[in-house]
């Protein structure tokens, strides 16, 4: 009896712990912006900013910060997941067209992976950044007010070489949550 009533109690725990847990996972980002297929969450926790980038392609998604023009000097966070696998990369707008991995331009790979899954046609990548990195190809992140945020994703094939599907730029405030989509 005191064992089957001691059994039950873990159970209760278990039970517990789980519904704390997801409660947490349920409210990991504390905003949201979604333009069509594509969405952004984040959290600024200290001087990290944590990122779930989540769009309707089984390919690479994407997030740029504060380009100059187009998709100039802009500090790219790209990945795609295979196999279950999650691969990404930090990388620099080279040109209005066209962007390279930091570590390639002498810069260093800033971005700390922290989950990602591709299920039903949806990839979905989560990672941490610091809001100043210190490394020339990143621009700062500005964490109290606005930033010019470009969200992209490719079509089906895995890797970072094929071309988006679908972009688009949008003025965001970190703090607030407000935004505006301007392309
Ligand atoms: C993966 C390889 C990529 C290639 C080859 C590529 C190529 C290009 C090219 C050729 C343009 C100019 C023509 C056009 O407007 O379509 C462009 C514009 C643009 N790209 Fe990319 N891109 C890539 C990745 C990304 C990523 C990761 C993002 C954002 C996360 C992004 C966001 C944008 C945006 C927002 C524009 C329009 C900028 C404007 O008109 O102001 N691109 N890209």
């Amino acid at each position: 009896m005191k064992c089957k009533r001691f059994m039950l109690g873990i159970l209760g725990c278990v039970v517990l712990v789980s519904g704390i847990f997801s409660t947490v996972q349920a409210k990991e980002y504390d905003h949201e912006v979604k333009n069509k297929k594509i969405s952004f969450f984040w959290k600024v926790q200290g001087d990290i900013i944590a990122i779930k980038v989540t769009a309707e392609t089984k390919g690479w998604v994407g997030i740029g910060f504060n380009p100059s023009k187009k998709m100039k000097d802009a500090n790219f966070v790209l990945g795609y997941v295979k196999n279950g696998k999650v691969e990404i990369r930090d990388d620099f707008g080279k040109s209005k067209t066209s962007h390279k991995p930091d570590s390639k331009l002498g810069g260093t790979s800033d971005v700390v992976l922290t989950g990602g899954t591709e299920k039903g046609g949806i990839t979905t990548i989560e990672f941490t950044f610091p809001l100043k990195s210190g490394d020339k190809y990143d621009s700062e992140i500005n964490a109290n007010g606005d930033n010019i945020v470009l969200l992209a994703y490719g079509s089906g094939r895995d890797g970072f070489t094929a071309r988006h599907k679908f972009r688009t730029a949008l003025r965001v405030n970190l703090a607030t949550g407000d935004f505006k989509i301007l392309k």
